[in-house]
């Protein structure tokens, strides 16, 4: 049976078998009614804590909390069948040692019911990985561009160019030593991640890195045209739902300001029998 055609979610385990076979389909989530539309296509729905810019309006990821992930982590959980879901750990909720990190990730499994979670670093979160790991917490790892460290990186900035690289791909080599079962790479250059993804004998995840890596994620109000405050080179939009509502809302302005909405239609009268209710 094909991975797609799976009626179970799959486990971490299952993901780390992917690695080098049909690529992984990944998309974020942060509601129940899109995670319902991701399901049946992706093999991973990640609660990503680009929902504090993309749903809350924050400037970056670093004002996201525990609650603010467990809310959303919940109510995306209600929404799969057959997806396997991490949620992220926000900023500063496992960075202070691998205890904190250990009762941060099994708060988020126990109250969301994910099967993993997401952290991001490579050489300086090896042993966290590694505690979590033979914890009982499946861990996928985030390296290359990595959000939460915005102000030491100097901005959202390609990471591994030149001299760079070198670190870049001890960082890999770290979180897949430490027990990670997949790896995001954000915004490597397409020849590191090719190089990252031939060595490493877990998955590799690319968002602006290569077609070569083991599967793909995008957030998924980028690709909807949803979030457009700014666009990524990566994220290529699929659809452009935010004009489909600008239009919708646009239209009902204009019906509620010339009194043609409602219509005879969408009021009710007197009489009871046959009504809608
Ligand atoms: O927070 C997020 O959505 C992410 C993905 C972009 C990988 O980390």
């Amino acid at each position: 049976m094909s991975a797609t055609a799976k009626k179970t979610a799959p486990l971490p385990a299952d993901i780390l078998a992917r690695k080098g076979g049909l690529p992984l389909v990944c998309l974020t989530a942060y509601t129940t009614p899109v995670a319902r539309l991701t399901d049946p296509h992706c093999d991973i729905v990640l609660v990503g804590d680009s929902l504090g810019m993309v749903l809350h309006g924050m400037e970056s990821t670093l004002g996201v909390t525990m609650e603010m992930m467990i809310l959303h982590g919940a109510a995306v959980k209600r929404g799969l069948s057959r997806a396997m879901m991490v949620v992220d750990m926000p900023f500063g909720s496992y960075e202070e040692s691998p205890s904190q990190a250990l009762r941060n990730a099994a708060r988020i499994l126990r109250e969301t019911g994910a099967a993993a979670v997401k952290l991001e670093g490579g050489v300086e979160m090896e042993e966290t990985i590694r505690f979590l790991t033979r914890r009982s917490i499946p861990v996928m790892a985030h390296i290359g561009l990595t959000p939460q460290a915005i102000n030491t990186l100097g901005g959202y900035k390609v990471q591994g160019r030149g001299e760079d690289r070198a670190r870049v791909l001890d960082d890999a080599r770290a979180v897949a030593r430490a027990g990670a079962f997949s790896v995001v790479l954000e915004k490597v250059p397409a020849t590191l991640a090719d190089e990252i993804t031939a060595e490493l004998p877990i998955p590799t995840i690319g968002i602006g890195a290569s077609a070569g890596c083991d599967g793909q994620i995008l957030v998924v109000d980028d690709m909807l045209g949803l979030f457009t405050a700014f666009k990524p080179k990566f994220a290529k939009r699929y659809a452009e739902l935010g004009e489909t509502a600008d239009a919708a809302i646009a239209a009902y302005a204009a019906e509620v300001r010339a009194r043609s909405f409602p219509a005879p239609e969408h009021v009710f009268g007197e009489e009871a029998q046959g009504a809608k209710p």
